[in-house]
């Protein structure tokens, strides 16, 4: 798919979400589109690129942009991260703030909330470790929709059977009809929010931990820079960055390096020139 009505939606796509669209991703636009070009009871995915292009209320913009987006999710994600975090990074931090009895979390792109649900039952599991503190998790992502359903915690059997051992399922889960709906213990832990990774950092506060993992994939390098260093502003001076496993601060950044204690881990960097933008 090419035209000016296509180059449009690109940069428009990229303007609003930082999400890179090349030529070559024609039929991906067609395929997403083509349900909301149905929505809006229009023929086809062309007529609705002209309708953004002729200026469409920024509500359907943001419908479309949403729909570019990749919400692929699923419990317990790749394994090692939630490992790191329960023998690892939870520990180390517990033992360096023996005062403030606190400990923020931040997953940036949650997409539906199987991350961060994740994060908060490897925080409930840990028990006495984190008896007496205060956890908060703040879950964000870009797409209301998206952050609607995770939210809601309802979760259809597909879902939970990725990822989730049938001991956390029980023990965390209750069933709903045909769903499953995340238990209120796990729920209370969690402030969902949107927000968009473009636009700063700016009322977040300061987290001790970061998730930012497969969303940076979807950006250019500059873009992928520009986070980094905005992420380094969010995370305490000895706070962990986790990323997804296909993505790295090599080559891209100096604000972080990667952390002593495991792989695929990353702290602000110690060198003094590493400075944050
Ligand atoms: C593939 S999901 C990753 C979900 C989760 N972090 C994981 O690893 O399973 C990517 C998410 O990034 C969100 N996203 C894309 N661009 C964004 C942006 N500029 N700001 C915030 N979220 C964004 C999408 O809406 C989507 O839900």
């Amino acid at each position: 798919m090419t035209g000016a009505e296509f180059d449009h939606f690109c940069q428009a796509v990229k303007a609003r979400s930082g999400l890179s669209l090349t030529a070559e991703k024609g039929y991906l636009v067609r395929s997403r589109l083509a349900p909301v070009a149905r929505s809006e009871g229009l023929a086809d995915v062309p007529a609705l690129l002209a309708k953004l292009k002729a200026g469409a209320p920024e509500e359907l913009m943001q419908r479309c942009v949403d729909a570019m987006a990749t919400h692929e999710s699923y419990f317990f994600r790749d394994g090692t991260p939630f490992e790191q975090l329960a023998q690892v990074v939870v520990p180390e931090l517990v033992a360096a703030r023996p005062a403030a009895r606190s400990l923020r979390i931040w997953c940036a792109a949650a997409s539906s909330g199987q991350e961060p649900y994740s994060v908060a039952m490897v925080l409930q599991e840990l028990g006495g470790l984190l008896a007496g503190w205060r956890t908060e998790i703040v879950a964000t992502d870009m797409s209301a929709p998206i952050l609607r359903k995770a939210r809601d915690g309802i979760y259809s059997d597909f879902e939970v059977r990725r990822g989730l051992s049938p001991e956390r399922l029980g023990r965390w889960f209750s069933k709903v009809g045909e769903a499953w709906q995340v238990s209120p213990a796990l729920k209370q832990m969690i402030t969902f929010r949107p927000h968009n990774l473009l636009q700063g950092v700016a009322g977040l506060g300061t987290f001790d931990i970061i998730l930012c993992r497969n969303v940076l994939i979807y950006f250019e390098v500059e873009r992928k820079r520009e986070i980094l260093a905005q992420l380094a502003t969010a995370l305490a001076p000895d706070g962990r960055l986790f990323l997804g496993s296909a993505e790295t601060v090599l080559g891209v950044s100096s604000v972080f390096e990667a952390a002593p204690e495991a792989r695929g881990l990353y702290r602000r960097s110690q060198a003094p020139a590493a400075k944050i933008a």
